[in-house]
Parts: structure tokens; sequence; C-alpha cells
């Protein structure tokens, strides 16, 4: 994790793309309740594509490996990918199913609330990976999440696993994961939900996070990161325990801030940042994406984190 190599290595990313339609409120509607909206957005989304993108907007070497529908989204999508400086050599188009949907609300307070259309997302299969073979084979490291169907998540992680490559699995959203899958990761990058549900541990203080680290890197997961939101993120390995908190700023749209943290992340990693300094990277870099609007609308590019370095960090 240490070595300084600035020869940026290549990232795989296989996960979900999706079109999210947006409305931002002043309040999320109980069941039964009509909110009259503000602002309505159409905007590019979907947890896979949302982490490539943040690695492409900051320059890092990505290949996105993803299925969508063969109508006017997936053919955005990858025109957009591909604006994006993505290899979408492995974008597959499904001839059945429809492009990925989410609608997703926000608040005033940049909470939301989102439900999602899956699609093509749920017919990406280990087949299409066996197609992606060669991709896995290049890459360094691979993140991947869980908006696709478990057996290709599984299938792709030990896969790369067997390859010796560095696997990064972002579980969100929360779902069970196999103890046989666990031990092939290098890292994962769970919020507080998936950690108290991965590890049995409530989640309410600074210690019972290190609780919850610490029982997810029993189950043989060699790094642990858990992203806490505005209080910052823990990580936790054999060496390394802290929590980095995270930078402060006024929160319009928190949507894809958990996207945005593991693309950085994965970049920091590729160019050999050490856990401690990669981690304080994906929060600063997740910390502006919070105060925009949208998924990949939010998503900033490197050189305005050269900008951000330049002010005081810790008022955006
Ligand atoms: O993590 C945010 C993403 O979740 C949105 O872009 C939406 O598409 C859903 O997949």
């Amino acid at each position: 994790m240490d070595d300084r190599n600035l020869e940026r290595r290549r990232i795989l990313v296989i996960g979900s793309s999706n079109t999210d339609m947006v409305i931002k409120t002043g309040h999320l509607p109980r069941p039964g309740e009509t909110v009259l909206g503000g602002k309505f957005l159409m905007n590019p989304g979907g947890k896979g594509a949302n982490q490539a993108v943040t690695i492409a907007r900051l320059d890092g070497r990505v290949t996105f490996v993803c299925k969508t529908g063969n109508d006017i989204f997936g053919h955005q999508a990858r025109l957009l990918f591909e604006e994006e400086g993505i290899d979408a050599s492995y974008v597959f188009s499904d001839a059945e199913n429809p492009s990925g949907v989410a609608l997703i609300m926000v608040d005033a307070q940049g909470e939301n609330c989102i439900a999602v259309a899956s699609g093509a997302n749920a017919n990406l299969l280990s087949s299409d990976l066996i197609k992606a073979e060669e991709a896995i084979e290049r890459a360094d490291l691979l993140l991947t999440q869980l908006e696709i169907p478990m057996e290709t998540v599984e299938f792709a992680v030990e896969t790369a696993w067997k390859k010796k490559k560095r696997v990064i699995l972002n579980p969100a959203p929360a779902r069970p994961l196999s103890f046989s899958m666990m031990r092939c990761l290098y890292m994962i990058t769970p919020n507080e939900t998936e950690a108290e549900m991965l590890s049995g541990v409530k989640i309410t203080d600074e210690e019972s996070a290190y609780q919850a680290a610490k029982a997810i890197h029993a189950l043989g997961v060699e790094n642990v990161v858990i992203t806490l939101g505005a209080k910052g993120a823990l990580g936790y390995n054999d060496s390394f325990a802290e929590l980095i908190p995270a930078t402060q700023v006024e929160a319009v749209d928190t949507t894809a801030a958990g996207d945005v943290f593991n693309g950085a992340l994965v970049v920091a990693l590729s160019e050999g940042k050490g856990f401690g300094e990669a981690i304080r990277f994906a929060c600063e870099v997740s910390a502006i994406s919070v105060t925009r609007i949208g998924a990949q609308s939010s998503i900033p590019y490197r050189k305005e984190m050269a900008i951000l370095k330049s002010r005081d960090k810790n008022h955006l």
C-alpha cells in the first residue's frame, strides 16, 4: 500500500448504471403524502457509474463493466462514459430489459430517499464477466458494489482475488455477504448501517464504530473503512485505527457521497498513498460532492481539489 510508483495503476469498476430522476423537496413525503416539490433534475447515476466517473475525474485510469438497456438512457450513458475518458469496452447492452432508473427525493437538509428499478443492472451476469476477463486480468484494483446480482459480485471478487488483484468492496446497498467472499477482500467500505449489519454491533459513537470495524476485520478482511457521514471515516487494519474527520461543509445533497468517497479512495490507493492518507483524500473529495445537487453532476475534478487545498481545509 505504501509504494510510490507514480504510474497510474489500472482500476476496474464492475457495477450499476442508472438514470436518476431527482426532486428537491422541503421534506421527504410520508406514505400517502404528496409534497409539492421544487427543482427537478435528470442526471446520470448508479453506484458503479458514479464510482467510475469519480475515478476518471480524479485522473484515475478506469474501465467500467456494466449493463444498460438498448434505449435512450443506455445510449446516453455509454456516450457519457466515453466523454469522461472511461474505457467503456465492456458496457454491455441488454436486448430484453430497460436501463436502470432511480427515483430520488432530497429534502432541505440534503438527506435523500431512493427507489431503484434495476432493469438491465439485474441482468449483468457472470457470463458477461467471462467476456470481460481480459479487463480483470489487466487491472491492478477492482472496485465493486451490490446493485448488481450477488452471484455476479461473488464471481468478480473471487476471479480477481485468484488473479491476485486488490479487491475493494463497497457493500452498498446493505445485503448479507458470504464469509467465503469476505476473505477474498483487500478492503471493505461499509457505511454505518452496512457496518452494523455485517458486524452485529450497533454504532452509537466512536468506540462502537471501532468495535464494529474490529468485528468486520475479524471476519477476514485486511482493511476496513467505515464511512460515518458528517463525522468522517474510520480506518482499521492490523497497524492502523483512526477516525479521520470529515471536511465541514453545508450539505445540499448527500446523494452519491459514498460513491464519490469510494472512487476517490481507490484512486488514492492506485497512486500508492498510505491508508490514512487515502481516507483523508476521499473525505475531502466527497465533502465537495455534498455541496452540489445530483449524483454525477456533483463529482469534482482533480483540478478543483488543488483549489480546495489552497483554501482553509475545514471550511469549504
Ligand atoms: O449512491 C447513489 C446512487 O444510488 C444514485 O445515483 C442512484 O442511481 C442509486 O443507484
